[in-house]
């Protein structure tokens, strides 16, 4: 590992006497490898904070082949803290897990999922509500045979390579996030909000947010904006933002800040949604889902 690479992780301990940590890529992840999620009640106090300050600062932590259930799945999110609201995702929550997200392309008594194409954008998740989602955990039961992988990027390193004028425009900007917002596809093709879901979830349908987020855990900047929800600049009109927005995404896009995963089955990716997104580019045989092979069932659980 680099001298570089080595300067951005956690001050603390690289190895604590529970796991070892293996890079993922330069500018952001962790593999970690000894722990054995599906007893997370074995796991101590120490090791669930050593892994917490390493997921803030490295924004992304991989646990391989843990083939955790629903229970081990909760059981170990919330070893980090309260779970998020549901919201929308309890529609596609597996019976009896309100607080468990399913993203699959398996068709459910003969309908196609809507989750299918759930992460067609590059977000973070559930920035629309005042208070964001802190961090997720996506579990993988089935993975397509060839592809399936979801991508992940580094927003803090994004925000410290823009040049020190754009990050002075940007400093006192905030940014109005909503799943309606003019460039969202995510309810795309969804059966409509019933009104106890819309007052549940989305409240005044979305909220405003800086552009430049402080993470409160490691006071790093970051680039908080995302393709799925921003809908335009605070006192600018969308046509306004388009141009600046479209600028930051396709830095969002570059592939020199990204991670990408392959999953196999029992995969677990714990995320920080404060300093990454992520995206799933659908890079297997979409137009034959229905096939076993193209199967892709996934989980996902997240922390207030
Ligand atoms: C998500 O955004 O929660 C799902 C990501 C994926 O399908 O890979």
């Amino acid at each position: 590992m680099s001298e570089a690479a080595l300067a951005e992780r956690p001050a603390t301990k690289t190895t604590t006497p529970q796991f070892s940590l293996k890079p993922l890529c330069f500018r952001l992840g962790e593999e970690v490898i000894g722990l054995d999620l599906t007893r997370c009640d074995d796991i101590s106090d120490d090791t669930i904070k050593a892994l917490w300050n390493t997921l803030c600062h490295r924004g992304i932590l991989l646990f391989r082949k843990q083939h955790l259930n629903h229970d081990q799945h909760l059981a170990f999110t919330r070893r980090f803290g309260p779970l998020a609201k549901t919201g929308l995702t309890s529609r596609y929550a597996p019976d009896g897990y309100p607080d468990i997200f399913t993203v699959t392309n398996i068709r459910k008594n003969g309908e196609r999922s809507e989750t299918e194409n759930a992460a067609q954008q590059w977000h973070t998740d559930q920035t629309f509500l005042e208070v964001p989602a802190r961090a997720s955990m996506l579990r993988c039961e089935i993975p397509p045979q060839n592809g399936g992988d979801t991508m992940f990027c580094s927003t803090h390193h994004i925000y410290e390579d823009l040049s020190e004028g754009l990050k002075k425009t940007l400093a006192p900007l905030r940014a109005f996030h909503t799943l309606f917002s003019q460039r969202s596809k995510v309810m795309a093709g969804r059966k409509p909000l019933s009104d106890e879901e819309m007052s549940r979830v989305y409240g005044e349908q979305g909220a405003m947010q800086p552009v430049v987020l402080t993470h409160p855990e490691t006071g790093r900047k970051v680039l908080y904006i995302n393709e799925q929800c921003v809908d335009h600049f605070d006192g600018w009109t969308v046509e306004e933002s388009a141009p600046l927005l479209d600028y930051l995404y396709a830095q969002i896009r570059h592939p020199m800040y990204q991670y990408r995963h392959r999953w196999s089955a029992g995969d677990v990716v714990f995320w920080d949604n404060r300093c990454t997104q992520h995206y799933a580019p659908l890079d297997y045989d979409f137009a034959n889902r229905d096939a076993p092979q193209n199967h892709r069932l996934m989980f996902r659980s997240t922390l207030a």
